[in-house]
């Protein structure tokens, strides 16, 4: 038989196929907040603009409240010949109401429905995913607090480069988190109209108030062109990118504790909430969950790229191709939520070993800059100059199997005369990450003076 919400001209029902490949509810029944919000709105706007009358906007209003309260208690049975969530709601509106129920989607569309619904979704998942990232924030910020003055050793091309602090590198992901909060919150603003009143793409015939549902559903203002309201999905684009790009701050975090963890390094150890054993090795203990964290970005990446695909090139307005774009979107809002819930629990557990990291910190002639450096204030050397002498200290370090500070003076002295017993001050790595006092650098001062910015916009 045919569908009853649009089979008029139709004379048999779908081929079973045909509803395998249409049907969404598997999927966009998590909608159903949203999609009984947006129609409560609706109908309270048709009645308020004498569209359909008071009593029938007060069955609908109520019956929306009866399909809620079903829904979450599970006594709902979703049809997967009833398509989609709308068509759901609204058939099982009908069967509680009667007549009343097929006014509701007068000058209405599932076409500003559903970008209405996903709109107010996507829009949530945005309130969520700022307050994780604020929690993982707050975790990285508490981690630097304690060890604003922990040396540790900074890297590039994850050889020993110059000594940092553990404050500086925790800060360094705040800031990164902090970017990404503030992507979320600008396409928040930027998502935030009204596709509602669009209809199925040229507005309506019918006296609506678009600005009344727009106000009610707690949007800024009506999107100001019908098509566009119906046919685009930038605000799901722009919510994925956003999670794209912080997934890949999570992922180097998360790749950071998984070798710093490791024997080998032990600059941190994670706690026993966050890691998992081995069934056949007893002595193991895993970082499972901060490998998981950086393997997210491939899904969350993944969806990213699918719905782009799937909106490159399709012509205005609706087109069932953009059904594609819920589950994309779910999976990623869904993992970008775990995986900063299990961040931020990880960072809070953390300990980071100070010994560890401050014996690291001085190994592998990570204050040769600091000796350079010496050279040029002290010495008058050129850089360049100074850059070779240091370069011979410790290829003679490196042949005697000792680090920079365990050379003799007249060792030192062999290879540039000028050099004096003060080189051994500016060898030390508390010296060398205290002399580093440039704003943003990663003196204990600097760090702090970061820490207290942070802070203050977070209070
Ligand atoms: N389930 C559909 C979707 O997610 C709802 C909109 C259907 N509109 C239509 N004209 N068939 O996109």
């Amino acid at each position: 038989t045919a569908n009853t919400m649009w089979g008029g001209r139709f004379a048999a029902g779908p081929d079973a196929i045909m509803t395998a490949i249409n049907a969404s509810i598997e999927f966009d029944q998590r909608l159903y907040p949203q999609d009984i919000r947006g129609s409560r709105a609706h109908a309270a706007m048709l009645a308020a603009q004498g569209i359909i009358s008071p009593s029938d906007e007060k069955a609908i209003g109520e019956g929306l409240l009866t399909v809620l309260s079903e829904i979450e208690s599970g006594e709902f049975t979703f049809s997967v010949a009833l398509e989609d969530i709308h068509m759901n709601v609204e058939s099982r509106l009908k069967e509680i109401i009667g007549e009343p129920a097929g006014r509701l989607h007068t000058a209405r569309s599932r076409n500003d429905q559903v970008a209405t619904d996903f709109r107010l979704w996507v829009r949530d998942r945005c309130d969520i995913v700022i307050e994780c990232l604020e929690a993982v924030i707050r975790a990285a910020l508490s981690q630097a607090e304690q060890g604003a003055d922990w040396v540790m050793p900074g890297f590039t091309h994850l050889q020993t480069a110059q000594p940092v602090t553990w404050g500086h590198h925790m800060m360094a992901y705040v800031e990164m988190f902090g970017r990404d909060k503030s992507r979320f919150e600008d396409a928040r603003k930027r998502m935030n109209e009204s596709p509602l009143g669009a209809a199925a793409l040229a507005g309506t015939s019918f006296p609506i108030d678009r600005h009344a549902t727009a106000a009610a559903l707690g949007f800024d203002r009506p999107m100001a062109n019908s098509l566009d309201a119906v046919s685009d999905r930038d605000f799901a684009l722009e919510f994925l990118s956003s999670a794209a790009i912080c997934a890949v701050h999570l992922s180097r975090l998360a790749e950071e504790l998984v070798i710093w963890s490791s024997a080998q390094f032990r600059f941190v150890t994670l706690s026993d909430r966050f890691s998992t054993g081995s069934s056949i090795m007893p002595q193991k203990k895993n970082p499972d969950a901060a490998e998981l964290i950086r393997a997210k970005i491939g899904r969350i990446l993944g969806a990213t790229v699918a719905l782009f695909v799937v909106m490159k090139g399709l012509p205005l307005a609706y087109s069932k191709d953009m059904q594609e774009d819920k589950e994309q979107v779910f999976d990623a809002a869904d993992n970008l939520v775990l995986a900063l819930a299990a961040m931020s629990g990880m960072l809070t557990d953390l300990t980071a070993n100070r010994d560890k990291l401050e014996a690291a910190a001085g190994s592998g002639f990570s204050t040769a800059t600091d000796l350079a450096d010496w050279l040029v204030r002290a010495a008058g050397l050129p850089f360049r100059d100074a850059h070779h002498v240091t370069g011979t200290l410790v290829a003679m370090a490196e042949k005697k199997g000792i680090d920079l500070p365990e050379l003799t003076l007249a060792e030192m002295q062999s290879v540039n005369p000028t050099i004096t017993q003060e080189i051994y001050s500016v060898l030390g790595v508390h010296n060398s990450v205290a002399s580093r006092q440039s704003y943003g650098g990663t003196a204990p001062d600097q760090v702090r003076a970061q820490i207290a910015r942070w802070k203050e916009k977070l209070a």
